[in-house]
């Protein structure tokens, strides 16, 4: 069975997807991105999910060159599906990616997306767009297929290599060709998903029920809060029971989980149905940078820190730990509301690309902790490894006296600071 492959879009899915995948077929990777090719090809990859050795030992082909992908037997679409302003689906780059693969498709290729979608996009949004550039008709000519992906950038415990792959095919056959594709990659641990769009509403099911747990967990902080508890000490008595489910507050951003419930809202709309729990999970989710900021502010002002605009340092700048993604990272709406509230705010991160946070979020990074302090208070946004292991000696030169710790993630909870410095956790 010839499987000549091509991954469009070599991101944080795609990149992973390929090299797995290279091991096994003779595999294209494609990229609108020549900045991006250019890097691969001398072994680095920004997103930090591959190693250069790794990068220099495959097979892969990279390439920004629409010519070099036509006639192919496989296409795997990984590019993003991010929602606009009004949070709506926002398809205009998967339309984009759609018609670059239907001007290369040739007869009986197959198309398989793993870009997160709302049910019917891969049949009904995707498959007409194929269909219109190749002049082929879909599930005659040219055939489709759907896997979501659900690898956890970061996490090098879950790869590509060892999770469970839900497939779908347009037919039997095609079904049976994905099986046998990914199982290569993964020791054959593959899951057959019922159609297509059963597969689509797995996926974006996943994500929103995450979302929601977390939701759940925000909103219990900030009532536990009000009684003065920490969510931290209820959530570590409640978790002693066999089936309580242990997710923990925070800032949801990225690309996935505070994304992809709004592609599930509103393909729900266009049903007919007004999601509540879905949408209740986000509103109570957004608010939590503001929740955070005016948290701190209240406890600057109640442990009399200062009684002039404090000077803050925010540890933590990404979405989430240990990558360097900063793509709606929700520190941010913390760090605006401490300086809407007037404070002085300066912001670390030990991962994130300086020059990627001014482009994109208009904040610049300090280049290190050397050499600043005098802060009235840190605040521990996201659990770099590097955070974890700062010691009071740190602290005490980063803080003026009476400075305070504000621990969002509970990341120094063990650390028993010296008197004269104040702890404050969720
Ligand atoms: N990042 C995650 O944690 C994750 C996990 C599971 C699923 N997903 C889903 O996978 C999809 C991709 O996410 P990602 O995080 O890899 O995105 P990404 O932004 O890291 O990578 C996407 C890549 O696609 C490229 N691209 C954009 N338009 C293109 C086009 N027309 N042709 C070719 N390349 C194009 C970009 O240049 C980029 O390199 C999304 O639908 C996302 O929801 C992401």
């Amino acid at each position: 069975m010839a499987s000549n492959i091509v991954v469009i879009g070599l991101g944080y899915v795609g990149l992973p997807l390929a090299v797995a995948l290279a091991r096994h077929f003779p595999v294209i990777g494609f990229d609108i991105d020549d900045v991006r090719i250019n890097q691969l090809k001398t072994a680095v990859d920004r997103t930090g999910e591959i190693e250069p050795s790794v990068l220099r030992d495959t097979s892969l082909k990279f390439t920004f060159n629409t010519k070099d992908i036509h006639g192919q037997d496989i296409y795997i679409v990984t590019v993003p599906t991010p929602v606009t302003n009004d949070n709506l689906p926002d398809l205009s780059i998967l339309q984009k990616a759609s018609e670059t693969v239907g001007k290369a498709l040739s007869k009986n290729a197959i198309v398989i997306y793993e870009s997160t979608v709302y049910p019917g996009v891969t049949e009904d949004f995707c498959g007409p767009i194929l269909e219109k550039i190749s002049g082929l008709k879909s599930g005659q000519e040219f055939f489709l297929g759907y896997s979501p992906e659900r690898i956890n950038p970061g996490d090098k415990e879950h790869t590509v290599d060892k999770i469970t792959k839900v497939v779908s095919g347009q037919t039997p056959e095609v079904t049976e060709r994905l099986k046998y594709i990914y199982g290569s990659i993964n020791n054959g641990n593959v899951f057959v998903a019922k159609n297509i769009k059963t597969a689509e509403a797995a996926k974006v099911i996943e994500n929103a029920q995450r979302d929601i747990n977390i939701a759940f967990v925000n909103e219990i902080a900030t009532i536990v809060g009000k009684m003065n508890l920490s969510i931290y000490d209820v959530l570590a008595a409640a978790e002693t029971k066999w089936n309580f489910l242990k997710f923990k507050p925070g800032l949801v951003g990225g690309h996935c989980i505070g994304v992809d419930p709004y592609y599930l809202a509103e393909c729900s709309r266009q049903l007919g149905h007004e999601p509540e729990v879905i949408l209740a999970g986000r509103r109570t989710n957004e608010s939590m940078g503001g929740f955070l900021a005016s948290a701190i502010n209240k406890e600057i002002k109640n442990l009399g820190i200062t009684n002039a605009p404090a000077k803050i340092l925010v540890l933590g700048l990404t979405f989430k730990e240990d990558i360097p993604d900063l793509r709606n990272t929700k520190v941010l709406d913390l760090v605006q509301s401490l300086k809407a509230a007037g404070h002085t705010v300066d912001v670390h991160d030990a991962i994130a690309n300086s020059d990627e946070a001014w482009a994109h979020l208009k904040i610049r990074l300090l280049p290190s902790l050397e050499n600043v302090g005098n802060y009235n208070c840190i605040v521990g946004a996201v659990p770099h490894r590097s955070y974890l292991d700062l010691s009071i000696k740190h602290f005490q030169q980063l803080l003026l006296p009476k400075g305070l710790i504000a621990d969002i993630k509970n990341m120094w909870r063990e650390i028993k600071f010296p008197d004269g410095l104040q702890y404050w956790s969720l």
